[in-house]
């Protein structure tokens, strides 16, 4: 059987929304809908749920799973980043956003985010839209590929990655996940195979960030997202990558000095060990939420 998305951080997310009856809420990043099932459960008999969802595979798992509360849900396809075209201006009281990857799309081979199994060399969320991981690693320059896998991946390998990519590339295209893990495995010193992490790790995850501009998005509904808060509704941000909370920090503090959101998470929150043990994914979870004033 496939596998299940465990939800993070779900009691303090939950503190921070405040769900009540009555009220409006927006999940901008279904997945499983773990979260959102607690919010429609905690805003029972009459709260609503407006989901965002760009991965067609996670939806039709998730509208089954939202299922049983009927039309007090309301699912969108779409990039989180359409949100104030769709809704209607201060008249939501909480907005949710878990960025990335869900485990249940990580763990099927055939969308090629994970080095661990064979697959195309796709990473695409939104199937609709963008070019695959493999049309970058294909025909961006070096310099792009460098820059990509230093700044999104932080990985310190970077030019001789990208070096042999270029490289590889020349001789034939590359299409698969193992092809690629098999370059950066050549491609790292073989004494600076961490054990820890695979050295396939911070690649992988910096074409994922690129193939889904999901530094663009977040930054975009950042900037845009309070539009549809009620005055008192609050945004809460988990992000599982420092690139990310750093822009959330920073863009939280700009908009309280201009007056416009109160921060209510002077550090972000984190996980629990005993969640950590109990979901590893979770490691590396941050939250933070503000308040439109
Ligand atoms: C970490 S998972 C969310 C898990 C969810 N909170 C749960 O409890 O199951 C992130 C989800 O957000 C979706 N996503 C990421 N960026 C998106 C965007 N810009 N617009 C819409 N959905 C997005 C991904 O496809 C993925 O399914």
């Amino acid at each position: 059987m496939g596998s299940r998305h465990i939800p993070v951080l779900v009691e303090e997310v939950m503190t921070f929304l405040r769900c009540e009856p009555g009220h409006t809420y927006v999940d901008a990043t279904l997945g499983g809908g773990g979260h959102a099932s607690e919010i429609l459960r905690r805003s029972a008999p009459d709260g609503v749920l407006i989901g965002m969802e760009w991965d067609e595979d996670a939806l039709s798992d998730v509208r089954d799973t939202l299922m049983p509360f009927g039309d007090r849900v309301k699912i969108l396809r779409e990039n989180f980043i359409h949100l104030p075209d769709l809704v209607k201006a201060e008249s939501v009281d909480g907005i949710l956003l878990d960025l990335g990857l869900s485990s249940i799309q990580l763990e099927k081979g055939e969308r090629g985010f994970s080095f661990r199994g064979e697959g195309p060399l796709d990473m695409r969320m939104d199937e609709r839209t963008n070019e695959s991981a493999a049309d970058l690693v294909n025909h961006l320059s070096l310099e792009e590929l460098e820059y990509i896998l230093y700044h999104y991946g932080e990985e310190r390998w970077a030019k001789r990655i990208a070096r042999a990519i270029v490289q590889e590339r020349e001789r034939e295209p590359i299409g698969t996940t193992q092809t690629l893990k098999k370059i950066i495995y050549r491609a790292i010193p073989r004494r600076f195979h961490s054990r820890r992490i695979d050295p396939a790790t911070r690649t992988f995850q910096a074409l994922r960030i690129r193939v889904n501009d999901e530094l663009e998005n977040l930054k975009k509904i950042l900037e845009t997202g309070w539009e549809i808060l009620k005055k008192g509704g609050r945004m809460c941000i988990i992000s599982f990558h420092s690139l990310e909370d750093r822009m959330v920090k920073e863009t939280f503090r700009s908009l309280e000095k201009e007056g416009e959101i109160r921060i209510l998470t002077k550090k972000p929150v984190t996980p629990s060990e005993e969640e950590q043990r109990g979901n590893p994914r979770s490691r590396s979870a941050k939250l933070r939420c503000a308040e439109r004033i």
